[in-house]
């Protein structure tokens, strides 16, 4: 099986950490966020994942390279202008099985596949959507459906529809002859477009139960990390008997404080008396001795002096403080 994941997106929302590393190869906890995705897409059979890519492609391929040992083969596609969700689909079409999963490449979720598989198959649809329940839908796409998962109307984002309803949890499955169909070369939105252009012919869905949350923003990334430290999402991450996740090679003075919960990457160092909290070190940043560190995203190699104080910041590489070799 195959699957289609689109990576084009800026993640300007996760600025300054993504002026350089395109999300998907952004680390989260222990491994590139796509990571994560490939585990769960290899969960549900898919041996290929074919990334969409528009957004610094050759910073992916040297995060992402092939893929992990054991699970899909990584292949890259380079759009050269931006073509939107759907042009991005059209442009793979000569790699894309008759049958495919495509996926938003910020999601981190954990959702039955395997049965939205199945529906689509009975129905024969010539797109289904993985729908997910949410409180507030109004910065998601809003699916009605019908009691046999017919698509009735797709909102995207529309700001006079908010409160709680299904959302496109951005996990399709498509028919490779409904995707020749787009016109090729422009800039086409498969959430404004294709999908409205498709409706009541062959557009179904179905709600997902389990994890699932878009990836796109610093209170994200954070809820995210814990959910895996905390083990709400099904993957395996060692952390120590403060749940907290610590790089092997890292150096962590012991009298510092680490915790509650935080994430010490690879090759990080904190210095004695340092306090870190609520917080992500990303690899090689340096905390000095007596700082503090609350609530904030310490990006590659960013040196946070002894005694300074940081709290709810996003600290990229290259951004802010003094960058030690990155
Ligand atoms: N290759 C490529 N080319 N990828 C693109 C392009 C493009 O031109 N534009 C966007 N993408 C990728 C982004 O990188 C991201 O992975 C995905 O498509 C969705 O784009 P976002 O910019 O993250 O959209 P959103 O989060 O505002 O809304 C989408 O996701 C929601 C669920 O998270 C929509 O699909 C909503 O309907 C949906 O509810
Ligand atoms: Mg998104």
């Amino acid at each position: 099986m195959q699957a289609l994941v689109l990576v084009g997106g800026r993640g300007t929302r996760l600025r300054p950490l993504t002026y350089e590393t395109p999300k998907p190869a952004l680390t989260l906890v222990d491994r590139p966020f796509l990571n994560y995705m490939t585990e769960w897409l290899g969960r549900h059979g898919v041996e290929e994942v074919i990334l969409a890519c528009g957004f610094l492609p050759d910073e992916m391929r040297s995060v992402l390279g092939d893929g992990e040992p054991g699970g899909p083969k990584l292949k890259y596609l380079v759009e050269e202008e931006t073509l939107g969700t759907a042009g991005a689909i059209r442009f793979a079409l000569d790699h894309l099985d008759e049958r495919f999963f495509a996926l938003n490449g910020d999601v981190l979720a954990d959702l039955d596949l395997t049965a939205l598989w199945k529906q689509h198959e009975e129905t024969g649809a010539r797109a289904t959507l993985g729908l997910y329940k949410v409180e507030d839908s109004s910065s998601y796409g809003l699916v009605d459906i019908d009691e046999d998962g017919q698509v009735l109307q797709f909102s995207e984002k529309d700001p006079d529809r908010t409160g709680p309803g299904l959302i496109n949890a951005g996990t399709y499955i498509l028919e490779r002859e409904a995707i020749a169909e787009i016109p090729p070369g422009r800039e086409v939105s498969i959430e404004k477009e294709f999908y409205p252009s498709i409706t009541g012919k062959g557009l179904y869905a179905r709600e997902l139960e389990g994890y699932w949350m878009d990836f796109g923003t610093p209170e994200r990334y954070f809820d995210a990390t814990w959910d895996i430290l905390e083990g709400r999402i099904q993957t395996e991450v060692v952390t120590n008997s403060d749940g907290v996740h610590i790089a092997p090679d890292a150096e962590v003075d012991p009298n510092a404080t680490i915790g509650p919960r935080a994430v010490i990457g690879p090759g990080v160092k904190v210095g004695p008396g340092a306090r870190v909290n609520g917080s992500v070190l990303l690899d090689r940043s340096e905390v000095g001795a007596n700082a503090t560190v609350e609530a904030s995203i310490i990006g590659p190699g960013v040196n946070i002096a002894a005694g300074d104080t940081v709290g709810d910041e996003v600290l990229g590489k290259n951004q802010v403080g003094e960058v030690i070799n990155a």
